[in-house]
C-alpha cells in the first residue's frame, strides 16, 4: 500500500516543525490500516517485540509489559496496548512511515503502535520527541497544551506524567487524521471507541548520548593519544591553583580528539545508523552465492530493505546498521540508501564489477535486503 500525505511539506516545516504542534486534518485520505487489532495483539505476543499495556482505574494507573501471554484479564475500557517499532515486524506498516521521508532519515525513529477500547490512554504526558500521531480506525479525542515548564510525577514506576494542563488543541481525531507534536508539549488522548493510533517517532540525540558514544569511539580507535602539555608552565600565587589558560588547554586536549574530521563523520555514521530496537534478522539458508543475486535482479525479482533497517549517507560513505560501506562505486551506495525497493535498473551497471556483486551478496546474505516482500 502506498500511503499519500496531502501535506505542503515547506509552509508546514516553516510553521510547525519542531515549534507549534497542530492536526492535519485528513493529512491521509481514505486511511485503511496496515495493521489489525488482532495482529497487533498477536505481535505483542512475541519475546522480540517490545510492549505495554497501561490502564486506569478511578484515577489509579497500572503497567505490564508484554510479551503477554493472553488478553483475558483485560475490560472493555480504561487500557491500551502499545507496541514499539512495529515498522521491524510488518512491512505493511512501515509503509505507513514512507511519506514522512520528505524529513531526512537520519531523525527518524520507529513506528509505535497502539490499539485502545474506550476510555484507553497513556495519560498526561510529554516526550522529549517529535512525533506525527495518525488516527487509524476508530475515534480517539487528542488535547496538546502549551509548552511551558511543567512537573514529572510517576503515578507508577514505568509511567511518567504531568499534570492536568489547559489545551491549546482539543479535537476529535478520524481516520486519516494527523496530530503533529513538536518535543515537550504536554498531551493526552483517550479513545472514544476502539482506536488504532500509529505513532511516527523521531530522534534527537542529547549531548551526553553524543559524547558518550564519541567516548566508545575513540577507545575502540585509540584517538586522542595526544596529552596535555606545558613547556612554558606559568608561576602562580599558590600551587593549588589551577589556572585559567590550563583549563582551556585541557578543553582543547579534548576538542583536538573531536576535531578530526574523518574520525567525526565516521563515529556519526556508525552513531546514527544503528537502531534502537532489534531488529527482524533472518540471514539466508544455505548463503547465496554473488551470481544467483545477479540471476534474480535479471529475471526481475526486486530486493526489499528489512524494516526498520537505517542506511545513512555522509558524503560518499554509507553507513548501515552501525558499520561504514565503502564502494568504488558510488551510484551502488547510493541506490541502496535511496530506495525501499531495488531492482537491476537501479544498480546502473554497478554490479557487472565483481567486487560490487559480492558485497551486495555480502548484505543479503546479513538478513538486511531479501527478495520479495
Ligand atoms: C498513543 O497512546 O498512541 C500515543 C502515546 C503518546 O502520546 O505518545
Ligand atoms: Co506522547
Amino acid at each position: 500500500m502506498d500511503y499519500q500525505l496531502d501535506l505542503n511539506w515547506p509552509e508546514f516545516i516553516e510553521r510547525y516543525w519542531q515549534k507549534r504542534p497542530v492536526v492535519l486534518k485528513r493529512g491521509f485520505k481514505n486511511f485503511i490500516d496496515p495493521i489489525s487489532p488482532d495482529e497487533l495483539a498477536g505481535l505483542a505476543m512475541e519475546n522480540e517485540v517490545d510492549s505495554r499495556l497501561v490502564s486506569h482505574n478511578n484515577g489509579k494507573w497500572q503497567v505490564a509489559h508484554g510479551p503477554f501471554e493472553s488478553y483475558d484479564h483485560l475490560g472493555e475500557s480504561n487500557w491500551s496496548l502499545l507496541v514499539q517499532a512495529v515498522n521491524h515486524w510488518h512491512e505493511p506498516s512501515a509503509a505507513l512511515m514512507r511519506p514522512f521521508r520528505a524529513l531526512p532519515d537520519w531523525r527518524t525513529d520507529d513506528l509505535m503502535i497502539s490499539f485502545a477500547p474506550p476510555g484507553g490512554g497513556v495519560g498526561p504526558h510529554l516526550d522529549q520527541y517529535d512525533v506525527f500521531i495518525v488516527q487509524g480506525t476508530g475515534r480517539r479525542r487528542w488535547r496538546v497544551g502549551e509548552k511551558i515548564p511543567m512537573k514529572q510525577h510517576c503515578p507508577h514506576p514505568d509511567l511518567l506524567q504531568v499534570e492536568p494542563f489547559d489545551a491549546i488543541i482539543d479535537e476529535e481525531m478520524e481516520p486519516g487524521d494527523i496530530l503533529y507534536i513538536p518535543p515537550g508539549f504536554p498531551h493526552e488522548g483517550y479513545s472514544l471507541e476502539n482506536a488504532i493510533n500509529y505513532s511516527v517517532g523521531f530522534r534527537a540525540p542529547s549531548g551526553r548520548e553524543l559524547i558518550s558514544s564519541f567516548a566508545d569511539y575513540a577507545l575502540a580507535n585509540e584517538l586522542g593519544s595526544y596529552r596535555f602539555s606545558d613547556p612554558d608552565v606559568p608561576a602562580r600565587d599558590c600551587p593549588s591553583q589551577i589556572l585559567p589558560q590550563e583549563i582551556e588547554g585541557i578543553r582543547q586536549t579534548m576538542l583536538d580528539v573531536i576535531q578530526q574530521p574523518e574520525q567525526f563523520d565516521r563515529w556519526f555514521g556508525e552513531f546514527i545508523s544503528q537502531t534502537r530496537h532489534e531488529l527482524d534478522l533472518a540471514p539466508p539458508e544455505p548463503p547465496y552465492q554473488p551470481d544467483e543475486i545477479y540471476d534474480a535482479l535479471q529475471q526481475g525479482d526486486a530486493l526489499t530493505r528489512l524494516g526498520g533497517l537505517r542506511v545513512l549517507t555522509i558524503g560518499n560513505a554509507v553507513y548501515i546498521n552501525g558499520e561504514q560501506l565503502t564502494s568504488q562505486r558510488p551510484e551502488f551506495l547510493a541506490a541502496l540508501a535511496h530506495h525501499q525497493e531495488l531492482t537491476l535498473e537501479d544498480f546502473g551497471d554497478a554490479l557487472d564489477d565483481p567486487a560490487v556483486l559480492a558485497q551486495l551478496a555480502g548484505l543479503v546474505n546479513s538478513g538486511y535486503w531479501f527478495f520479495g516482500e
